[in-house]
């Protein structure tokens, strides 16, 4: 493995690169993410078959070596399991009780296929994650609702609609960043939460979210917003008259602000009887990158050698005879290790 390590920096490329240029982005788009699917009985009619399709697309770029884990889950974005995995190693899992009634079209054309399903009212997320990259940047998903209507249709009400420009944003540290995420008629009622992550557990699962901003619904109460420690006094809801809108700022930013946001609305379904109750809640996810503008370090009285770069761990700069040599950057998911003057697996690296 060192060895591996070792021909790995030789081969990286003298050139300078920012972090924002090192990492790679999954955007995932159901294309009727605003709507639902309807399964509706037709018991009259023989060739009637209950089959549902949801579509999915994805994009990663760059795009990595290794194909992307495909998972679809159903639930709320709170809380959801596993209908079906199909992971970056080719193991596939179904979920028992879809057992012989869901497929998968193809690795590159995630749709869902399910027949004979019949909950009332659900949501499924279409999730990609590439494994080069499985942190917020990686993973990536958007959610379709699914109705079933019996004899007579009974259309469901009041959707909960999100849209969000996906196109990932990039913002100086210091600088102001405003995230339009449009399509609540009237955001007093709604519930509105931006959550940021995911990020992963030391058990090893990646469904643990920040929640940067949340306003309660307003109907008949007082709204209340609260906001995470680590964006208080940077973080606003926009306005339109007297309606608070999902749309977000966040001003005086920092380099760790850097990552995946997600925009969420609902409404009260026993305010509102609008019928898909918590499954009423899409989400949609924007990146934002951080350039973060860096000191080059100096070389002056430093011994000759590789050192790790004070910005950037999996950067690393080369000093000789009191000049420095230039910047270089680590394979992904590599840091550079200064004790052994290699680019090394993170969790044998102390970032200095
Ligand atoms: C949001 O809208 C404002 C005003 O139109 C615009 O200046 C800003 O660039 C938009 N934000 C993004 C991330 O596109």
């Amino acid at each position: 493995m060192m060895l591996g390590l070792l021909v790995a920096i030789s081969a990286v490329a003298c050139f300078e690169s920012s972090y924002a240029d090192a990492v790679s982005i999954t955007t995932v788009t159901v294309p009727y993410h605003n709507y639902y699917v309807l399964a509706a009985d037709r018991p009259w009619d023989p060739t009637w078959v209950n089959r549902v399709e949801i579509r999915c697309e994805y994009t990663i770029s760059p795009a990595p070596a290794t194909p992307p884990t495909i998972t679809w889950l159903r639930g709320t974005f709170a809380d959801r399991e596993v209908v079906y995995k199909w992971s970056s190693s080719g193991e596939v899992y179904v979920h028992p009780e879809f057992a012989g009634r869901v497929s998968v079209e193809s690795r590159t054309r995630p749709t869902l296929v399910l027949f004979n399903e019949r909950t009332w009212v659900d949501r499924y997320w279409c999730r990609v994650t590439n494994e080069e990259q499985p942190d917020e940047f990686g993973t990536d998903e958007e959610s379709c609702g699914f109705w079933y209507v019996g004899i007579g249709y009974n259309l469901p009400k009041l959707l909960a609609t999100v849209h969000l420009d996906k196109t990932p944003v990039h913002v100086d540290a210091g600088g102001t960043v405003q995230l339009n995420c449009t399509g609540v008629p009237d955001g007093r009622m709604a519930t509105i939460f931006w959550v940021k992550g995911p990020s992963c557990t030391q058990g090893g699962s990646c469904d643990s979210y920040e929640t940067v901003i949340h306003k309660s619904s307003g109907w008949g109460e007082t709204e209340t917003i609260t906001v995470s420690p680590n964006f208080a006094g940077r973080v606003s809801l926009a306005t339109r008259g007297v309606s608070i809108t999902p749309t977000l700022t966040i001003t005086d930013i920092r380099p760790r602000d850097a990552g995946r946001y997600w925009c969420s609305i609902n409404y009260p379904d026993d305010r509102y009887s609008s019928s898909f109750g918590r499954w009423n809640r899409g989400a949609q996810s924007v990146v934002i990158l951080v350039n973060d503008p860096v000191t080059e370090p100096t070389c002056a009285d430093k011994a000759d050698g590789k050192y790790q770069h004070p910005a950037d761990c999996a950067q690393f700069y080369t000093c000789s005879g009191g000049l420095s040599y230039g910047t270089n950057t680590c394979p992904a998911g590599l840091v550079f290790n200064q004790d052994l003057q290699l680019c090394d697996w993170a969790n044998n690296v102390i970032c200095l």
